[in-house]
């Protein structure tokens, strides 16, 4: 099969492009270049550059590569940013997907996958996080992500395409040093900027009502993820009419004092952090119930939290060799 991989010269993007061809499954990346990098797609694998928000350019990937399913990662992801820029985030991630899903349902493509993201369920207020967890998103990128999987989903059943949402919970990790994450958005990027830098790291907030005071995350390797991406995208393809929501974690809670000290234990630096008031909007404890991808896909993380920090590290030192 031929899957079109929109945002596949992105970081989460570009290793689902290497897990598919990997697989033997063909690939050809959709992107913009807003964010991505086109050093990230490999040989032999087409690059057509376009935005998703362009239905005629779309309409003509999908046709001359003959592609037989799409998987849709192309989207804007700051949280901060989707505050402040509000009509850009829902023109990119909604209206984007619009357009695109007119162009796939026009081609009659018959599968699609589609990013989302545990953003969807905001401050949820449970042990672990299943995909019956009520979604209420408290700012505008979980809200561009929730309706777009409404989207998709409404489009699946209107037009007999095979669809699944997945729920991406922290990713972090690379496969290779040169596919590593170049921004600083995450935890981890975070705290090895302050560390080079020569600064604490930060902890906002140690008095939420956890085992150490401080947030607790479900941390998830891109490699594992992106694995998970082929199988969802063999079992649309093996099974029309499907309709699926999963989450993709680990099911394992990480605290943000756990992850700076293992972070500092990986790097060899010995910076203790500082503590910093909660940030608001910070939930105390988001970790996922892994069961149903488990149980729908056979789907299983390979990979640990140190696997996750180290190759991070060895991507972050070659973004930024140390003289
Ligand atoms: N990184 C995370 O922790 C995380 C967590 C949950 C969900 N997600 C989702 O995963 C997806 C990929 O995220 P990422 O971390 O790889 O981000 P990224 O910014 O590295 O990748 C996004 C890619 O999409 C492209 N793009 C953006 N808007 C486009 C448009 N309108 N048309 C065509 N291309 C466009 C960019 O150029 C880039 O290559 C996004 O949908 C994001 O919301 C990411």
């Amino acid at each position: 099969m031929t899957w079109l991989i929109t945002g596949g010269a992105g970081y989460i993007g570009a290793h689902v492009v290497r897990a598919m061809t990997e697989a033997g499954e063909r690939a050809v990346v959709y992107d913009d270049l807003s964010t991505g990098i086109s050093e990230r797609v490999p040989d032999g694998v087409p690059l057509v550059v376009g935005s998703t928000l362009d239905g005629e350019r779309v309409a003509r990937a999908l046709k001359d590569h003959a592609v037989s399913g799409v998987v849709h990662l192309a989207a804007k992801k700051q949280v901060g940013e989707s505050v402040e820029l509000p009509l850009h985030y829902y023109h990119e991630n909604v209206e984007g997907l619009r357009v695109l899903l007119r162009a796939v349902t026009a081609a009659a493509v018959p599968s699609f996958v589609f990013s989302s993201s545990a953003a969807v369920y905001g401050m949820p207020d449970v042990g672990l996080v299943t995909e019956e967890t009520p979604c209420v998103p408290i700012n505008p990128y979980g809200e561009t992500k929730l309706a777009g999987e409404w989207l998709v989903r409404a489009t699946g059943r209107a037009h007999g395409l095979s669809t699944a949402s997945l729920r991406y919970f922290n990713v972090a990790g690379t496969a290779t040093p040169e596919l590593a994450d170049a921004g600083v958005f995450n935890i981890v990027p975070m705290v090895f900027e302050k560390l080079t830098g020569g600064e604490p790291p930060r902890i906002f907030g140690d008095d939420y009502a956890t085992p150490d005071g401080t947030c607790v995350r479900d941390y998830i390797h891109v490699v594992d993820l992106a694995e998970a991406h082929v199988a969802a995208a063999r079992r649309l393809a093996a099974a029309p009419g499907t309709d699926l929501t999963l989450n993709i974690g680990r099911g394992e809670g990480v605290s943000v004092r756990r992850m700076i000290d293992r972070i500092n234990e990986i790097t060899g630096y010995t910076l203790p952090p500082t503590v910093a008031p909660r940030r608001p909007g910070d939930p105390a404890r988001v970790v996922a119930s892994a069961d149903r991808i488990a149980a729908e896909l056979a789907w299983k993380a390979k990979y640990g939290l140190d696997d996750m920090i180290t190759s991070a590290w060895e991507g972050w030192l070659r973004l930024h060799p140390r003289a």
